[in-house]
């Protein structure tokens, strides 16, 4: 049966280790030898797509690339008819699409792996590849404190779901209206968060962490409401006074692309608390641990 990754929290905490260990293999099997990964990108990507096809070279694959418009997924066809197509010359299927919901349209009809490259809910890799950059930082992760600033993304739910996965405390600092809901505090308890708070006050947020995190303040397709949404987030930008409030030793993380200037500064961004371009690397590990782990796990051999 075929092992899909939509969210992080769709591993076990000790698959997320397993994942985590093939992430940092020096030497991948060649798991794609001799077979397809099919690419889908219903929105713009820089790390996102270089890393992914790039990890599926490394493990002896060949990646295609597909622009919207050519699947254009339930306009010439349905997502289910896409991916049944996909999987029949392809063992990976990939897809960055607006709608979560497609992703598992097409995780059901399919007996390949269904590898979520980013959606409106989630962005699994991201939070693969920020957990290994913590990870390279501190060692042991358990009784950290990861603090969340501005805008609840998708890229912050999947980065707590796998921080608390990983005994890390998470909190939000985040305006109203854009703060984390209920059900997904309690989800990240559930997980194994010791403390889970959502804070408006973003200093009070940042206090004492150990990891500072932000993400663009409008996220793909939401760049009508940036008029909007740039007043409500001025107070949530990330400098260096912000920066001043957590540990001594804390990192700065960003997905990247950044909207320098709003939701973090440049001093911040280049300065020597970022960990912004190891993390950016950490994307193509990522992606190659988490692909070779599903095709295996998928074919029983994890
Ligand atoms: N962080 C990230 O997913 O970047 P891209 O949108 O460039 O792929
Ligand atoms: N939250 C952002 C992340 C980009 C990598 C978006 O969805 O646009």
């Amino acid at each position: 049966m075929a092992r899909h990754l939509l969210e992080v929290d769709d591993l076990t905490p000790d698959e997320l280790t397993r994942v985590l260990a093939r992430c940092t293999d020096p030497s991948p099997a060649r798991v794609l030898a001799g077979r397809g990964a099919a690419l889908i990108f219903e929105k713009p990507s820089n790390r996102t797509r270089n890393s992914t096809e790039m990890a599926v070279v490394a493990l002896g694959g060949h990646p295609i690339y597909l622009r919207p418009e050519e699947v254009d997924i339930d306009g010439r066809e349905s997502a289910e008819d896409v991916a049944r197509t996909l999987s029949l010359y392809h063992s990976v299927i990939a897809a960055r699409v607006f709608d979560h919901e497609v992703l598992e349209r097409m995780a059901s009809v399919v007996d390949v792996p269904v590898v979520n490259l980013l959606s409106n809910l989630s962005h699994p890799l991201q939070a693969i590849a920020d957990l290994l950059t913590i990870r390279s930082e501190f060692g042991e992760v358990a009784g950290r404190t990861l603090a969340w600033v501005g805008d609840y993304s998708n890229v912050a739910r999947s980065l707590a779901i796998a921080a608390a996965m990983s005994g890390m405390s998470v909190r939000f600092g985040c305006p109203d209206q854009y703060q984390a809901p209920a059900a997904d505090l309690e989800l990240f308890s559930s997980h194994g968060a010791p403390d889970v708070a959502s804070i408006h006050d973003p200093a009070a947020a940042v206090d004492g962490a150990d990891v500072v995190v932000t993400d663009a303040w409008y996220s793909m397709g939401q760049e009508a409401e940036a008029v909007r949404r740039r007043p409500i987030f001025e107070p949530y930008r990330v400098d260096s006074a912000l920066m001043a409030r957590a540990a001594d030793d804390a990192i700065f993380l960003h997905c990247l692309p950044a909207h320098r200037g709003e939701e973090v500064t440049d001093e911040v961004l280049d300065g020597p608390r970022s960990r912004a371009w190891p993390e950016a690397a950490n994307r193509l590990h990522a992606a190659r641990g988490a692909i070779s782990w599903l095709v295996e796990a998928s074919l029983g051999e994890p």
